[in-house]
């Protein structure tokens, strides 16, 4: 009897140690990749001459007031999608790991500044060595689980791509203004490469992409600057809309070919027009100026140490001259997680990990 119970006990643990390692291996992990809107601290760890925004007031509303080198007052979208799929952290900076168990949740490989394309950004993690920093990580973990279960692993995982927004904008002021034909020409050489990069992460084992789009970068502080009365700069916009239309179709496309491929594609370009339309419904009053900054709306100086700042952060629709207040960040993900097929198609980023 006594023997019978202590097998009976050593087969349960053997179950339950057995089940612990199985959903550990399948619970979903996020593996972010992209620019300043997801970076959770990765430029911290670059050369000095590299972005960074490690100091006050950067991050005076995440907990401890600490400055993480999020480009943002608080949290970022990369860590409201992280909180949202049940991760109990927002996955790590790549250049932070320091041992092979902090992977199993996921990584963030973003850099603020990078582009998808190796020229924009300068000292930067450019998209493609992000991928080559996650072909890394996939080894490492094909080093320690079996094959199988890794493959099963990163196939249930998210890969939330955030990328474009400094190619197009740096790109854009090599264009002469109002030329529509240098506009298509600049989406084809970005997506291009985009396209190739995805394909990559896919045979590299991703299955499930969420894509952020562009957002009207003719609305940010920096742009609006110059345009009479402060309003967008709709030539600027008209370059992101061509981007994110050729983008939708750039997934489709690959969601087509690409067996198992499986996305959810954030339309930031509508989140923007109906947010800063409708700012009051959204919960933002001020959505012209920057919260951190000097000059003209804010938006001619960075943010830095000595800077003024606003107090009522979460009625600012941006933190400084380009980048959101984490309020904004979390509008941006909700609408991505939950919203209508019109802000995250053809299906948003709940249901795709669902499915
Ligand atoms: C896996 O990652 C851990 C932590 O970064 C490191 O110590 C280990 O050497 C890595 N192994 C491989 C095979 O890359
Ligand atoms: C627009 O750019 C294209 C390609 O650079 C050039 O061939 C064309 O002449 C330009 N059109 C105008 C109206 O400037
Ligand atoms: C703030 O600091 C920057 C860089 O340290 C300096 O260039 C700038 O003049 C300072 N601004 C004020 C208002 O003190
Ligand atoms: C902050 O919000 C309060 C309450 O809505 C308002 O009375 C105050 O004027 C705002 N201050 C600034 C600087 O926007």
């Amino acid at each position: 009897m006594a023997k019978k119970t202590t097998t009976f006990l050593l087969l349960n643990l053997f179950l339950v140690a057995l089940s612990t390692l199985t959903t550990a291996a399948v619970s979903p992990a996020v593996f972010v990749f992209g620019d300043s809107l997801v970076d959770v601290g990765n430029n911290n760890f670059l050369p000095s001459d590299a972005p960074k925004v490690n100091f006050p007031p950067w991050g005076i509303d995440y907990p401890g007031r600490t400055p993480t080198g999020r480009y943002t007052n608080g949290f970022n979208y990369a860590d409201y999608i992280a909180k949202a799929v049940g991760l109990a952290m927002s996955p790590p900076p790549f250049l932070s790991l320091s041992n092979g168990n902090q992977m199993l949740r996921g990584v963030n490989f973003a850099s603020g500044g990078a582009g998808i394309l190796d020229t924009t950004g300068g000292d930067v993690i450019a998209m493609a060595t992000q991928i080559e920093d996650f072909e890394q990580v996939a080894a490492n973990l094909t080093e320690r689980l079996r094959k199988k279960s890794v493959a099963l692993f990163l196939e249930k995982s998210l890969f939330n791509l955030i990328i474009g927004s400094n190619d197009i904008y740096t790109l854009y002021y090599l264009l002469s203004p109002g030329n529509s034909t240098q506009k298509d020409e600049t989406v084809v050489l970005i997506l291009d490469k985009f396209k190739h990069q995805i394909e990559k992460l896919y045979n590299l084992g991703a299955r499930k992409f969420a894509v952020l789009g562009v957002a009207a970068l003719g609305c940010l502080p920096l742009a609006r600057v110059p345009i009479s009365s402060y309003a967008c700069n709709e030539d600027l916009n008209d370059l992101c809309l061509r981007f994110k239309t050729a983008t939708e179709a750039l997934l489709k496309d690959l969601s087509l070919s690409l067996k198992g491929f499986q996305y959810s594609f954030g339309d930031l370009y509508e989140m923007f027009t109906h947010i800063l339309s409708d700012p009051q419904e959204y919960g933002f009053k001020e959505i012209k100026a920057g919260c951190c900054g000097g000059g003209r709306l804010n938006a001619e100086y960075n943010c830095l140490p000595n800077t003024t700042y606003c107090s009522n952060r979460s009625q600012y629709a941006f933190w400084d001259r380009s980048h959101p207040t984490q309020a904004l960040h979390k509008t941006m993900a909700q609408l991505a997680l939950y919203g209508q097929p019109l802000f995250a198609n053809p299906v948003n980023i709940h249901q795709l990990m669902k499915s």
